[in-house]
C-alpha cells in the first residue's frame, strides 16, 4: 500500500471548512463523558505540590504501572507507559525490527493506516493479508504469508475499521505462528472495552514470549487528548527480554518521559471507576449501531455489523469509498466519513462511519436521502 500520511486529519479539515452543517463521523474521538473521578483527579492535581509537577519516571508513574500490571496479570517490569497506543505500537514494532531476525511486517487488509504508514517510514516491507467479508482473519492466510524474514505480525482486535472481534482460537493461532517464525505478535487491544460479543480475549492470555500487547485509555476513558497508553512486553528474563529494554530506551530518547498530570488523572480514574461506566458506554454504542444499521438497511446499503470498536463500514451501490466521494458526501449530504481506500485495497469500495456522535439517525437519514 502506498501510504504516506494517514488521511484522518485531511478529511476532518475538509469537513470543518464545509459551508453547511456536517455530521462528523470521521474521528475516533468519543463524544461521551470521561469518568467523574478523572475530572476530580485533574482538579486535585492542580493543587498539588510543585514536586508533583516534575518529571515522572520515564517508564511511567509506578502506581499506574502497578495498577496496569495487576489488571493484566503481569509483572510491573513488563509495563511501559507510553504516549497513547500509537507510541506503544511504534515501540513494539521497532523493537521487533531491531532484533535483526527479520525485516518484514505482516498486517491485515483493511489496515489501521498508522501501521501501514509506519512500515513505510521504517522502510520495512509490509505484507497485507486480506480479511474475509465479516472482517475475520484466517490464521492459515497469515501462516502462508509468514517467513523467516517476518519480524512482526501486527493485528488489532476489536478492529478498526471492520469492527471484527477475533475469537480466542484465532489469536492463539497467531501467537503460534509468531513463535514458529521467531517473530513478535503485536496485539493492539485499544478497543478491548468495546466488545459487544463477550468473546474478546487478550493475546496476553497465551502467555507467550512472542507477544507484545498494546493498549491505551484514549477510548476506554474517553480521553484521546490525554495521551496515556501502554505496552506489555515479554518478561525481561525471557528469550525476547531485549524488547522491553530497547523500547524503554527509545521511549526515553524520544520523549524523555510522558505527561504526569495525565497519568495521575488516569490512575485516579482506574481506581475509582466502577464497571458500570464501561457498560454504559457499550450500551450507548450498541443502541447507536442498531439505529445506524437499521437506517442503512432502509437506504439499501450493504454493511458489516461491528462486534466491537465503534465503526461501521458500509457500501453504497455505485458510490465507491474514494476521497472524492467522501468530499462529495460532506458537501452534498452533510455527512463526513472516511474513505475505505484509506484502509487498503480490500475495502476500497466501502466507507467507514465512526459512531461517536449522538446524531447517527440524522446522518443515516441524510445518507439514505442522498444515496438511497
Ligand atoms: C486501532 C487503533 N490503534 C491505536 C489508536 C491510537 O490510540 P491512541 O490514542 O491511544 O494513541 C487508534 C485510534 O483511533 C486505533 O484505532
Amino acid at each position: 500500500m502506498d501510504y504516506e500520511t494517514p488521511q484522518f486529519f485531511r478529511v476532518m479539515q475538509y469537513a470543518a471548512r464545509a459551508d453547511g452543517d456536517v455530521v462528523d463521523m470521521v474521528s475516533g474521538n468519543p463524544d461521551w463523558e470521561p469518568p467523574e473521578s478523572l475530572r476530580e483527579g485533574l482538579r486535585d492535581y492542580a493543587d498539588g505540590d510543585v514536586s508533583e509537577f516534575q518529571y515522572p519516571p520515564s517508564v511511567g508513574l509506578t502506581p499506574l504501572r502497578d495498577e496496569i500490571a495487576e489488571r493484566r496479570g503481569v509483572d510491573r517490569s513488563r509495563v511501559l507507559v507510553t504516549n497513547g497506543a500509537g507510541e506503544a505500537n511504534h515501540l513494539a514494532t521497532t523493537s521487533a525490527l531491531d532484533r535483526g531476525t527479520g525485516s518484514e511486517v505482516i498486517m491485515t487488509d483493511p489496515v489501521y493506516p498508522y501501521y501501514a504508514g509506519r512500515s513505510n517510514l521504517l522502510d520495512a516491507p509490509a505484507t497485507y493479508v486480506p480479511v474475509d467479508e465479516t472482517g475475520q482473519l484466517d490464521p492459515a492466510d497469515v501462516r502462508a504469508a509468514a517467513s523467516d524474514d517476518t519480524a512482526a505480525i501486527v493485528v488489532n482486535s476489536p478492529n478498526n475499521p471492520t469492527g471484527a472481534v477475533y475469537p480466542p482460537e484465532t489469536v492463539e493461532e497467531l501467537v503460534t505462528i509468531a513463535e514458529a517464525y521467531d517473530a513478535v505478535l503485536v496485539a493492539d487491544e485499544v478497543y478491548d472495552h468495546f466488545d459487544y460479543t463477550g468473546t474478546f480475549e487478550s493475546a496476553l492470555a497465551a502467555d507467550s514470549d512472542h507477544v507484545v500487547a498494546t493498549n491505551s485509555f484514549s477510548k476506554s476513558l474517553a480521553i484521546t487528548g490525554f495521551r496515556v497508553g501502554y505496552a506489555v512486553f515479554p518478561p525481561e528474563d525471557g528469550p525476547l527480554g531485549e524488547l522491553v529494554e530497547r523500547a524503554r530506551t527509545r521511549h526515553m530518547l524520544t520523549n524523555v518521559t510522558g505527561s504526569r498530570p495525565a497519568q495521575a488523572a488516569v490512575l485516579r480514574a482506574l481506581r475509582d471507576t466502577p464497571p458500570e461506566y464501561y457498560e454504559r458506554n457499550r450500551q450507548r454504542l450498541r443502541e447507536r449501531i442498531d439505529r445506524f444499521t437499521d437506517a442503512l438497511d432502509a437506504a439499501g446499503a450493504e454493511y458489516t455489523t461491528p462486534g466491537g470498536s465503534f465503526y461501521v463500514m458500509a457500501r453504497f451501490e455505485g458510490f465507491p469509498g474514494t476521497m472524492e466521494n467522501v468530499e462529495r458526501l460532506i458537501d452534498e449530504a452533510g455527512v463526513a466519513g472516511m474513505p475505505g481506500e484509506a484502509f487498503g485495497e480490500a475495502r476500497a469500495d466501502w466507507l467507514r462511519f465512526a459512531l461517536v456522535t449522538p446524531r447517527v439517525d440524522e446522518a443515516a437519514e441524510r445518507l439514505a436521502d442522498y444515496l438511497g
